[in-house]
C-alpha cells in the first residue's frame, strides 16, 4: 500500500523553489501579535519533488474508473461518461454561475433547464418535469408527495403504496418517508408481476403501486398494461422508477404505458457515472393532470425570455435549495444533445445486446432466475457455489484479482446468493468475452482451489476487510 507523505518525509528536503524577494525581508515576530504567531513547526512532511510527483501519480494508479477498466457494476449503470460532457459543465460562463444572479443573467442556464425537462418529457412520454431532486431516491419521496398533494386535493384518503419485492429497495423507503403504508406484492419465480395478484391488493386506499421497470432481476413488466389498466380502474397512480430507463431509451416510453408519475436518474442513464456518492440528479416527470403540484420554482419562457415562475400555488414546495445539481443537468443535457434520437435509441440497444451477450455464456454456468433473456443487466445466483463453501462474495472478491470491478452482489434480496452483472453499452466484444472467460476461471478455482477464493483479493492494495467493521467504524485518518 502506498505509503503517507509524512512516512516518505525526510528532513530537509523540498518539493518547491520560490525566487528571491526583492522586497526587504521582515521578521513575523515583530509585525505580528503574539496571538498570531505559532508556536511550534506545523510538522508538515518534506519530500523532493520528484517524489512527491511519483506518490501522486501512484495513488492516481489506484483509482478505478470506466476509463481504466471494465465495470460490471450491476443496478449502478456505469455509464460511459464522455470526457467532453465534464468539459462542457465546466464551462466558465457555467459552472462559475451564481443561484442568486438575477434571472437576466442566467438566461442562457436557464435555457438549458427549460430544454433539458422538454428533451426529457419527449423521452419518457410525460408533460412536465421538475429537475429539483438531486437523486433517485430524492425523486421517489418528491414523486410521492405529488401523488399524496394530489388525493389531498381531491379530499381522497389513500394511504398505502404497492410496492412489489422486485423493486429497488429505495421504493419501499421512500414510500414510508412520504408517510404512506406499505403494501408488498411477490412477484412470480422468474421476477415477472402476475395482474391478478395486483388486482388482489388493489384497495380504495392505494394511491399508487411503485414498479422499477425493467425490474431488480433485469426483466420487462410484460405485463404492465393489464397492471396498468387494473391500477387505474381503481383510481391509484400508476409510479415510474425510471432509473433502469437506460434499457429503453427510444425504445418504449413509460409515460405511454400508462405511467402517470417518474424520476429519472440522470446519474445513472445520461452520462454522469453513479456510485462513490457523488452528486447526482433524479428529476420527477408527470402527466399534466399532476404538473401543477410540482415542486417551484419551475422554469418558464414567455416570449423570447426564460424566468423562474414561482406562482405555483398547488406546488408542493421547494425539494432542494436553488435548483438541482446543475452540472450534473448540463452533463444530462449535452449527452442527449451529442446522441440524438437515434444514438439514444443505440444506447439501449447496444446496453441490452451487451447485457444478453454475456448472459448467454455466464447463464450456462450458474442458475438465472429470470431465464435467458435480459435487458441492459442480469442476475445470476451463486448458491451452487455453497456446495464447496464458496460464497458469491469470495466470487467478487477474486474477480478484484483480475483486475476487475467487483459486481453487485446479494442485491436483489429475491435471489439467493445474488450476483448482478451489467456490462456498460459501449463495452466491445473482446471486453466482455475476455471478462466471461475470467469469470469462467474463477467458477474453476471455486471447485479446485475454493480457498484461494476464500483468501482473495492478493493483488489489490488492501486484502480482504472486514466488511460490517469497515461500514461501521470506517478509519478515515490516522
Ligand atoms: C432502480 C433504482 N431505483 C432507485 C435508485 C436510487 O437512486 P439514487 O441512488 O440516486 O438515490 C437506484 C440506484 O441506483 C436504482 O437502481
Amino acid at each position: 500500500m502506498e505509503k503517507l507523505l509524512k512516512e516518505i518525509s525526510v528532513d530537509g528536503y523540498k518539493a518547491y523553489s520560490v525566487p528571491e524577494a526583492d522586497v526587504p525581508i521582515k521578521d513575523p515576530g515583530k509585525i505580528l501579535e503574539d496571538k498570531l504567531l505559532r508556536k511550534k513547526q506545523p510538522g508538515l512532511p518534506e519530500i523532493s519533488e520528484a517524489e512527491l510527483n511519483r506518490h501522486f501519480t501512484r495513488l492516481s494508479k489506484e483509482n478505478y474508473a470506466l476509463s481504466t477498466n471494465f465495470y460490471p457494476l450491476g443496478s449502478c449503470t456505469m455509464k460511459y461518461n464522455p470526457p467532453v460532457n465534464e468539459k462542457i459543465s465546466k464551462l466558465s460562463g457555467l459552472a462559475n454561475l451564481h443561484p442568486y444572479q438575477s434571472e437576466d443573467t442566467l438566461q442562457g442556464a436557464l435555457e438549458i433547464l427549460f430544454e433539458l425537462e422538454k428533451n426529457l418529457c419527449e423521452i419518457t412520454g410525460m408533460d412536465a418535469f421538475s429537475l429539483q431532486p438531486a437523486a433517485g431516491a430524492q425523486g421517489e419521496f418528491t414523486g410521492l408527495l405529488i401523488a399524496r398533494a394530489y388525493f389531498n386535493s381531491k379530499k381522497e384518503k389513500r394511504t398505502k403504496i404497492i410496492v412489489p419485492d422486485s423493486a429497488h429497495g429505495t421504493n419501499p423507503a421512500s414510500a414510508a418517508l412520504a408517510g404512506f403504508e406499505i403494501v408488498s406484492l411477490k412477484s412470480e419465480s422468474n421476477g415477472i408481476l402476475n395482474p391478478a395478484k395486483v388486482k388482489e391488493v388493489l384497495t380504495n386506499d392505494v394511491a399508487a403501486i411503485m414498479l422499477t421497470v425493467p425490474n431488480t432481476l433485469g426483466v420487462f413488466e410484460k405485463d404492465i398494461l393489464a397492471v396498468e389498466e387494473a391500477v387505474h380502474k381503481n383510481g391509484s397512480l400508476m409510479y415510474y422508477d425510471g432509473a433502469n430507463l437506460n434499457a429503453l431509451l427510444g425504445v418504449s416510453r413509460p409515460g405511454n404505458m400508462g405511467f402517470d408519475i417518474l424520476h429519472v436518474n440522470l446519474h445513472k442513464t445520461f452520462s454522469t457515472p453513479h456510485g462513490g456518492g457523488g452528486p447526482g440528479a433524479g428529476p420527477v416527470g408527470v402527466k399534466k393532470f399532476l404538473a401543477d403540484f410540482l415542486p417551484y420554482p419551475s422554469v418558464k419562457k414567455s416570449s423570447e425570455k426564460y424566468f423562474l415562475n414561482y406562482n405555483m400555488p398547488k406546488s408542493i414546495g421547494r425539494v432542494r435549495s436553488f435548483y438541482g445539481n446543475f452540472p450534473v443537468l448540463v452533463k444530462a443535457y449535452a449527452y442527449i444533445l451529442a446522441s440524438g434520437a437515434e444514438g439514444l435509441k443505440r444506447v439501449s440497444e447496444q446496453a441490452v445486446i451487451n447485457a444478453n451477450y454475456l448472459l448467454s455464456i455466464l447463464g450456462k454456468k450458474l442458475n438465472s432466475p429470470a431465464g435467458n433473456r435480459c435487458m441492459h443487466e442480469f442476475v445470476l445466483s451463486g448458491k451452487d457455489l455453497t456446495l464447496n463453501g464458496v460464497r458469491t462474495l469470495d466470487l467478487a472478491k477474486r474477480l478484484l484479482d483480475y483486475g476487475y470491478y467487483a459486481p453487485t452482489i446479494y442485491f436483489p434480496l429475491i435471489v439467493e446468493e445474488a450476483i448482478m452483472i451489467e456490462p456498460t453499452e459501449t463495452e466491445t466484444k473482446a471486453a466482455l468475452d475476455e471478462f466471461a472467460q475470467t469469470f469462467i476461471k474463477i467458477l474453476e478455482e471455486a471447485k479446485t482451489d475454493p480457498e484461494k477464493l476464500k483468501n482473495s483479493p492478493q493483488n489489490t492494495p488492501v486484502t480482504r476487510l472486514n466488511e460490517v467493521e469497515a461500514a461501521r467504524k470506517p478509519i478515515l485518518h490516522w
